[in-house]
């Protein structure tokens, strides 16, 4: 998947494609990111990247020309390695639509993706008008930039990707890849501060580990997120 991202800070990238799964993702060519920084397209000879808000108020806005500048460069990018053309300009932001496992879902399947990282009071709605085909927010809360919620949003994609995670039961087990949460996990010792592991799960009885385990993902949900067993039609089912 070619990632491409519109930044004024590429730099902070690097704890995505310097560490973890991301970061042996990128080594296996399962993801590409490039990075388009619109600083360096700026025609003033003090490079700048924001200014003003028309009517007034407090902070700045990211400037038009070198972000659009930026936006078409990383297309040009695109077409120049053969790519889809149609690649979707993604602008992560407050507003937009709330990133959960469904959206990566269907984000993952993508092969291109333009992402804008907004900085400063955001970005000119005329570029939003004019460039961007969606909104992507990664929570109800107000963020410095996009590019923190631009890592969240490549790193749940990037887990979907095959082969990025080792063992792919391990995706298809995380919470809400089936609607409800993992269950409770335990590793050694089998007795910590005299809290003992359940016994089924020592038992070597796979079917019971299985029930155990469904089980258990029901009352972590119930408890924990209870909208997520209506959302799932659970509860109508339990009378
Ligand atoms: C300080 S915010 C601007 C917020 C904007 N003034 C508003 O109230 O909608 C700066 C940038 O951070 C990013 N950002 C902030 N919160 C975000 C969120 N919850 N999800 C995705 N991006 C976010 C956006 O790219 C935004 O342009």
């Amino acid at each position: 998947m070619q990632i491409n991202v519109i930044t004024l800070f590429p730099e902070m990238f690097t704890a995505i494609t310097e560490c973890g799964i991301t970061s042996k993702a990128a080594e296996q060519g399962l993801i590409e990111l490039n990075y388009f920084n619109p600083r360096e397209f700026t025609t003033d000879k003090h490079r700048t990247v924001d200014d003003k808000p028309y009517g007034g108020g407090p902070g700045m806005l990211m400037k038009t020309q070198p972000l659009v500048a930026a936006i078409k460069a990383a297309r040009r990018g695109l077409r120049a390695r053969g790519t889809n053309l149609e690649a979707k300009v993604a602008y992560l932001s407050p507003q937009g639509r709330v990133l959960d496992q469904a959206g990566v879902l269907e984000l993952a399947s993508r092969d291109s993706m333009i992402l804008v990282c907004g900085r400063y009071q955001g970005i000119d709605q005329r570029v939003i008008d004019q460039e961007v085909d969606e909104e992507w927010s990664v929570g109800n809360f107000v963020l410095s930039g996009g590019e923190l919620a631009a890592m969240t949003l490549i790193d749940a994609v990037t887990r979907l990707q095959s082969g990025a995670v080792g063992d792919k039961d391990s995706v298809s087990q995380d919470s809400f890849s089936n609607g409800l949460l993992h269950w409770p996990e335990y590793t050694k010792p089998k007795v910590f501060n005299n809290q003992y592991v359940p016994s089924v799960l020592l038992s070597g009885d796979h079917k019971a580990i299985r029930e155990w385990r469904l089980e258990q993902s029901l009352i972590t949900t119930r408890t924990k997120r209870p909208e997520l067993i209506s959302k799932k039609g659970l509860d109508q089912k339990k009378h």
